[in-house]
Order: structure tokens, then sequence, then C-alpha cells
């Protein structure tokens, strides 16, 4: 028997402009999980948290991550995976996406190194793939296992690159309670765009990988608009574009709903611009009775790792 106990931290994908291929790390908040494995051929999941997790094994995301995991590695094990600590389900901020990454990242250790880490993310994968409705996508893993802003500048073959991250570089997160799944955020989502809303989208992507290689947040701020998936989102979150103004007025650069939803984040040239965003995002909420959770950080360079190394002020 070897045991292992990682944390993979809460992502925000899309990074507005950027579905489905770009997403960064949030410090502070995560999944921490406990992995052993042993001889044999069996895995079981163990919900130790307070949230509500599937009971069938199979529906829970960590199950095809680790099956897509043990297949490339040719030899059956027996894996049992204890869910300590969990980002909500349904927040918007990466919670499967960590709980994917955190385990093939674990298996990684236990094994020795035996893959890359973009073989990990290939693995984390394909338990998206299952909450998504069909469509696999790293936005979330690659983050949670890189750590940084990543970018997945192809997915077949899949191409993950790691962008610079600027020193200033925050943003304020509110995660409101109310319920939006990836599959219904997909759903209402069209199969074709009309060219000009392209050109408007690929301008704003390239303007935001332009930005954060030179470090230029104002740029990257201005970046952050997306005319494609946005305008049949937003409809999710009560009063998005009023929160928009409201955010812009207190001098964010940008706010954008934080992967499918119901998330959303503003980004911020400092902490102190962060926190006061933070402040509106939850008046907000409370102006429509909905409590909402906060995380003003700033993007973190650090993804998955083992609990030794946690540390949640890095
Ligand atoms: N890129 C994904 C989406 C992130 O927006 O649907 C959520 O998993």
């Amino acid at each position: 028997m070897k045991k292992i106990r990682v944390f993979a931290p809460a992502t925000v994908a899309n990074m507005g402009c950027g579905f489905d291929i770009m997403g960064m790390t949030l410090d502070a908040v995560g999944d921490v999980l406990s992995v052993e494995i042993g001889e044999g051929d069996s895995l079981t999941i163990i919900n130790k948290t307070p949230h509500k997790l599937p009971e069938d094994v199979e529906q829970n995301v960590i199950t095809p991550a680790i099956r897509a995991f043990l297949a490339a590695y040719g030899c059956p094990m027996s894996v049992t995976v204890t869910v300590e600590k969990k980002i909500a389900p349904g927040s918007g901020i990466g919670s499967s996406a960590a709980s994917s990454a955190a385990a093939v990242y674990a298996l990684n250790e236990l094994l020795d190194h035996p893959f890359t880490d973009e073989k990990l993310v290939e693995f984390a994968m394909e338990g998206e793939k299952l909450i998504s409705g069909g469509t696999p996508h790293a936005d979330n893993v690659g983050p949670a296992i890189l750590g940084g802003v990543v970018l997945l500048r192809g997915y077949d073959p899949l191409e993950v690159v790691r962008l610079p991250v600027p020193g200033r570089f925050c943003c304020a997160v509110a995660h409101p309670s109310i319920m939006v799944s990836t599959r219904e955020a997909r759903a209402v989502l069209p199969k074709e765009i009309p060219l000009r809303m392209a050109v408007k989208q690929w301008g704003n992507v390239a303007g935001l990988v332009a930005g954060l290689a030179e470090g230029d947040v104002s740029l990257i701020g201005r970046s952050m608009q997306d005319v494609v998936v946005e305008p049949y989102r937003k409809h999710f979150i009560p009063g998005f574009d009023a929160l928009r103004t409201k955010v812009l007025e207190v001098g964010a650069l940008a706010l954008n709903i934080s992967g499918a939803g119901p998330s959303v984040f503003a980004l911020c040239e400092n902490m102190t611009l962060a926190n006061r965003a933070g402040e509106v995002m939850k008046e907000h909420f409370m102006q429509y009775n909905i409590e909402s959770n906060i995380y003003v950080s700033k993007i973190s360079n650090r993804g998955a790792r083992t609990l030794e190394d946690y540390n949640f002020s890095d």
C-alpha cells in the first residue's frame, strides 16, 4: 500500500474570450484528496466533504480520469480515493477539474512520474467529458495541474502552452448560490457563429495572449470580452449587465463569467481594487436575495501539489 495527500486548485476557465482554450489558477481554494494504491483491480471513492457527490462511482469525474491513467499505465491496481475537501460542485471555478486533476496527479506521484504533465491533463480531461455532455476540454484541468495561465493551442493532438503571469494580476471571484450545470450551460450554445463574431473573438484572444506576454494588464482587461458565449449564458446570472457596469465603475478592468458559471470574476490591477470589486459583487447578489462567496486572489503560479507543499498563501 502507498498513500499520498494532494491539493489541486480552483481555476477560472475561458478567461472571457478563450472559450475552452484558456484558463488561470486561483490560490487559497481547491480540493484535497488522499489517494491510496495497492494490489488488485478496484476503485473506491469516499466522500468526506459536506457536498453531495454522485453515489454511483461511474458518475464521479474522478473515475474516467483514473481509468484513462491506468489504461495508459498498463497495470491494474486497487485505488482508494478519499475526497477530504471540495470546491462546491457547480460553482464555475473548476470543481470537477480540481478533483480529476488531483487524482491523476496523485497517481503519477505514487508511481514515480511515469507521465508528463501534458499527459496528466489528457487523462483528467476525461472527467470533464463526463460532466459536460461529451466534449473533453482542458481549460480547467490544464491550469489545475500546471498552475498559472494555460493555453490549449490545440486538442487534436493536445498541445498545452503555459503563458507568463504578470506580477500585478489579481481577480475577485463571486460564487452566487445558484446552480448552473456545465451540461446545461453548454447546451444553450450555438453550433455555428457568424464570421464577424469570430473576427472579434480571435482579436480578443490574440490581445489577451499579447497582454500576458508583455505584462500589460490593461490590454489583458480590454481583451477579456466574450461576444460568442456570454450572450447565451448571461441570463443564468441575475443582473449580469448591471453588475458589469458597477464593477467597472469601481476600477475593475473586466468582468466575465467564470467558466460555465454561475461564478463571475473581475480582473483588477491590484488587491485593493479586487477587494472593492468583490464587495460590489456581494452587494449586487444580495439585492437579488442571493448569498455569494467571494474569493480575492492573485493568479497563482502553482498547480497540483502534494500536501506537504500545500500553502494557501502562495
Ligand atoms: N470551457 C468550459 C465551458 C468550462 O465554458 O463550458 C466549464 O467546464
